[in-house]
């Protein structure tokens, strides 16, 4: 049994891994989050008292970091400003938490001689052309193109400075793209979901042609208890499911599970910068870790989040007007 500092744990994917470890774990878990509009006390409803608690704060914070690290046995960075669209708008916050925000922690964690892992994304590697047949592998070069990817990237330079310099028992992972429930509103899937619900058209940026690869929430959060269990200290883990599909054709489906006509959507002002497709390459983690994915199925797992969506439409209304309003003004 271990005691685990989870940041971010009030946002989307860092409640599904406090689920899935106290599902799965005899761990306790400590959530350090500053709740800031993509982080939700509510996502955290119902944990067991005996192993689960909320501190509210910022990663930012030397001392608070300082001292629940030191009482902690291992941390995992989840927390981050986390959406591109944002980052083109006010590129600030995304400076502050992603890079500022980690160098405290990797100070606390190389003060206290601390286990940490690192939550990052494939959009480090930059974009892959559409009729490229490579994927992005451990050894792909650097190459962020927004202002919230950049600031990853250099999050991930500090991991590995702190690694190399200091000797700091670090792992770190790229993910690509995340869906599932407890997902803001914000985001791809869960903005088309609920506009569908609420009879509003849903919005393609562009063509749609752009690539993502999808990959469940369950899925990732297993993959990052194996690296934390058994992953090589100082090194990176890629986490994918081959699960590559273009905006276009996630929105006709969608529509399509949803009961509506394929072609019921808008397309709307493009992303500046918008990368073209990411694809991940995970037999690194497949083959040293034996990790599998048990949810490879996106139709399906598609169909159970917009389920979770209808049924829960508590969670997500009192972000969807606000959120319409923000990208109203980009004209998406
Ligand atoms: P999210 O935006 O849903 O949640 C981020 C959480 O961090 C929120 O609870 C927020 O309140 C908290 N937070 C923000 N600033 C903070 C601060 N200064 N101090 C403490 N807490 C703060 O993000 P997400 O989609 O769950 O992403 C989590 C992590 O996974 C991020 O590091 C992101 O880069 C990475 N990632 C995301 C995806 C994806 O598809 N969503 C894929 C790969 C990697
Ligand atoms: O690849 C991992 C990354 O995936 C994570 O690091 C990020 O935190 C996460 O937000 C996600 O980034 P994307 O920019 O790929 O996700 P987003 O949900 O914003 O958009 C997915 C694709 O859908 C992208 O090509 C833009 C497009 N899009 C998005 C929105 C919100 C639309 O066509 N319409 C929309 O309304």
């Amino acid at each position: 049994m271990s005691s685990l500092l989870v940041t971010g744990g009030a946002g989307f994917i860092g409640c599904n891994f406090v689920r899935h470890v106290l599902d799965h774990t005899d761990h306790t878990v400590t959530v350090l989050d500053a709740l800031t509009y993509a982080g939700n006390e509510a996502s955290l409803a119902g944990l067991p008292a005996n192993r689960f608690r909320l501190v509210v704060g910022s990663v930012c914070d030397p001392s608070t970091v300082d001292e629940l690290v030191a009482d902690h046995d291992i941390t995992v960075h989840f927390a981050a400003e986390s959406h591109n669209d944002n980052s083109l708008n006010d590129p600030s916050p995304f400076i502050q938490t992603n890079l500022v925000g980690t160098f405290e922690l990797l100070q606390a964690v190389r003060k206290h001689d601390k286990r940490y892992h690192h939550i990052s994304t494939d959009e480090v590697y930059g974009d892959l052309e559409l009729d490229d047949p490579a994927k992005f592998t451990e050894n792909t070069p650097y190459n962020p193109s927004s202002p919230y990817s950049s600031t990853k990237a250099g999050s991930d330079l500090l991991v590995r400075a702190w690694v190399r310099s200091f000797g700091v028992r670090a792992t770190i992972s790229n993910c690509s793209n995340n869906y599932g429930p407890y997902q803001h509103v914000e985001k791809f899937i869960p903005r088309q979901i609920t506009n569908v619900i609420d009879g509003i058209r849903p919005k393609l940026y562009g063509a749609g042609l752009n690539v993502r690869d999808w990959i469940h929430v369950d899925d990732h959060n297993a993959a990052v208890l194996r690296i934390i269990d058994d992953g090589k200290l100082g090194e990176t883990y890629l986490i994918g499911a081959d699960g590559e599909e273009n905006n276009k054709s996630v929105i006709e489906l969608i529509l399509e599970l949803m009961g509506q006509p394929s072609d019921a959507y808008d397309h709307v002002n493009d992303r500046p910068g918008h990368d073209l497709r990411y694809a991940i390459d995970a037999t690194r983690l497949r083959t040293e870790l034996g990790w599998e994915p048990r949810f490879p199925d996106f139709r399906s797992g598609l169909a159970d989040t917009i389920d979770w969506y209808r049924a829960n439409e508590a969670w997500w209304r009192p972000m969807k007007a606000a959120t319409e309003a923000k990208y109203a003004k980009t004209g998406q």
